[in-house]
């Protein structure tokens, strides 16, 4: 189990592991209003689908205790709204939300705090074990030595704990399987450079950073035995939107027939979407790509495309790992199969 959390609430208090100075500093931020709730999640102090869906979560609980006596349904809604407005890729973020709005659209108006408090919660508690329990799956996918190629970071920081697909890597390893690991720095951001690495570490887990450009050389010259990445949103076909580059890896990977899979909580599938072409993908800053560390690497005024995500057709996905078992194609019959399962 990690060290450290990247969310947690205390008194009325978010705390956040601040994840924009890591490895080098380590912070946590205190957040007691919305609005810094909303920044939080937009500046990426916290990140990683799962986690901003608890984040998301006691935002909603944060936004209620400052309604006090005006807490309504309908300003309630006003939270979620601003809330979801946030980042728009990652679903669990509108998942819990929604989940949210549920809840207390059955309750009584004077239970409404209490509600929100308990369903904030219970989001926070069920993804921690969400993730044990596809590590448990994942690591049926894993053999003795295998060698895996990650990108981003899934880990703890991107969850409440453990993480997806570094949680099935955690399992793996701690389970005594020999395996070692390919991290992709993950540009713009550096998410494997920055988390995965230092998470990686953090645990004695053998592993090797990559700049993103490398994995195609271990692919094709058969370095790497299987992929596994995480999710921010899987449609209701399969089709996954992740860090942007997932995709390439699974081009990379069905032409050199190495298996390539996602490994998401079903907190991430959005069951109403028929397919990845509607799922809407972030475009960030052009300085994440102008500049390194607040340093210029790129001429004044040059034209930027950033897409912090991209779509990953369902036919590149050998399977879906999730804490209620590992989905195979096709994958909308599957998904249909799990998503009334408790
Ligand atoms: O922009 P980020 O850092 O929030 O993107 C994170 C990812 O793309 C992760 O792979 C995804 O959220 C799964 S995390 C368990």
């Amino acid at each position: 189990m990690s060290a450290f959390k990247a969310v947690d609430y205390k008194d009325d208090v978010l705390i956040l592991l601040d994840q924009r100075k890591l490895p080098v500093e380590k912070n946590y931020v205190e957040i007691r209003t919305l609005e810094e709730v909303v920044h939080a999640i937009k500046d990426m102090i916290v990140r990683g689908a799962p986690a901003i869906g608890a984040t998301a979560a006691f935002g909603m609980l944060i936004g209620a205790n400052a309604l006090g006596k005006d807490l309504s349904f309908d300003t309630l809604q006003e939270v979620k709204v601003t809330l979801d407005a946030s980042r728009p890729t990652a679903v669990n973020l509108m998942w819990a939300t929604a989940r949210i709005m549920d809840a207390v659209s059955k309750a009584r108006p004077e239970d409404y705090r209490a509600v929100v408090n308990a369903e904030a919660w219970a989001i926070y508690n069920e993804d921690a074990a969400s993730c044990k329990q596809m590590a448990v799956y994942g690591n049926t996918l894993v053999n003795e030595g295998d060698t895996i190629l990650t990108h981003c970071n899934t880990g703890a920081l991107a969850t409440v704990a453990y993480g997806t697909a570094l949680g099935v890597i955690r399992e793996a390893h701690f389970t005594g399987k020999n395996i070692k690991v390919f991290a992709d720095e993950t540009r713009p951001r550096l998410q494997g450079a920055r988390l995965t690495a230092w998470e990686l570490m953090e645990e004695g887990i053998p592993s090797t950073l990559i700049p993103d450009s490398v994995a195609a050389t271990l692919i094709r010259d058969g370095k790497i035995d299987k992929i596994f990445v995480g999710a921010d949103r899987i449609a209701g076909n399969g089709d996954t939107a992740n860090k942007i580059g997932t995709f390439m890896l699974s081009v990379l990977a069905k032409a050199y027939h190495v298996p390539f899979f996602i490994v998401a909580p079903t907190t991430t599938i959005d069951f109403d979407m028929a397919d990845g072409s509607y799922i809407e993908i972030e475009s960030r800053d052009a300085t994440e790509v102008t500049h390194i560390d607040g340093i210029m690497v790129a001429p004044e005024g040059m034209a930027v495309y950033n897409p912090a995500f991209d779509v990953t057709p369902n036919e590149n996905i050998t399977g879906i790992v999730t804490e209620k078992g590992i989905l195979y194609p096709p994958y909308v019959e599957a998904i249909m199969r799990i998503r009334d399962i408790k």
